[in-house]
C-alpha cells in the first residue's frame, strides 16, 4: 500500500518537473520564431527545415544547434536564400539542460521536421547540453560555426 502511493508520488512528481520543449519554446522563441517555426521573413529565422539539416550534418550541426540556444548568434546568415543579419539572445541563463534538450528535440521533431531527420538520430539529452555549457562561447563565435558548417 505505501509502496504504491510512493510509486505514484514519484511518477505525479517526475511529470511535473519534466521539462516539456513546446512549452519551453512557446515561452521563449515563438515570439520572434513564431509557433509554427515559419520565423519572420528578414528578420527573424524560420526553424521549419532548418533545423534537420544541421543535424544531419552531424555533431558538428548537433553542437551548433546547443550553442545557439545557450550562447546566442550574431553575423550576416542565410535561410532557404533569405539573408538575416541581428542578433539571437543566449539563454543559458534562462534555461536548464533538461529545459534546452526538450526545446531542441520540440524544433528537432516539430511542423514536419520529423520527417526529414536522419533515421538514426538520437534526440537531444541534457547530458549533451551540459558538456557544451563549459564552453562559454561568445554569440561571434557561434557565428564562426555557422560559416564553416556552410563552407562561407
Ligand atoms: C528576440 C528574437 C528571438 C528569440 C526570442 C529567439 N530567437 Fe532564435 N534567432 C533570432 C535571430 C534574429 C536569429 C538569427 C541571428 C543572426 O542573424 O545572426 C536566430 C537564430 C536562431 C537559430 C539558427 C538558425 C539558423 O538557420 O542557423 C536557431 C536554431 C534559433 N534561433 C532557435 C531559437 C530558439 C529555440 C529560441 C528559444 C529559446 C529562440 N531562437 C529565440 C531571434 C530570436
Amino acid at each position: 500500500m505505501f509502496k504504491k502511493l510512493f510509486v505514484t508520488a514519484l511518477f505525479i512528481g517526475t511529470l511535473a518537473f519534466a521539462a516539456n520543449g513546446q512549452q519551453v519554446y512557446q515561452q521563449f522563441c515563438a515570439s520572434c520564431h513564431m509557433a509554427n517555426g515559419e520565423g519572420v521573413a528578414g528578420a527573424f529565422p524560420p526553424l521549419v527545415e532548418e533545423v534537420p539539416e544541421y543535424i544531419e550534418a552531424g555533431t558538428d550541426g548537433i553542437n551548433y544547434l546547443i550553442h545557439v540556444i545557450l550562447f546566442g548568434l550574431q553575423g550576416q546568415i542565410t535561410a532557404k536564400g533569405v539573408t538575416y543579419n541581428s542578433m539571437m539572445p543566449p539563454y543559458a541563463a534562462q534555461l536548464s539542460d533538461e529545459q534546452i534538450a526538450a526545446l531542441l528535440d520540440y524544433i528537432a521533431k516539430a511542423w514536419g521536421n520529423d520527417k526529414l531527420l536522419p533515421k538514426d538520430f538520437q534526440g537531444f539529452k541534457p547530458e549533451d547540453v551540459a558538456r557544451e555549457r563549459g564552453k562559454s562561447l561568445t554569440p561571434q563565435q557561434v557565428y564562426e560555426e555557422w560559416k564553416k558548417l556552410e563552407g562561407k
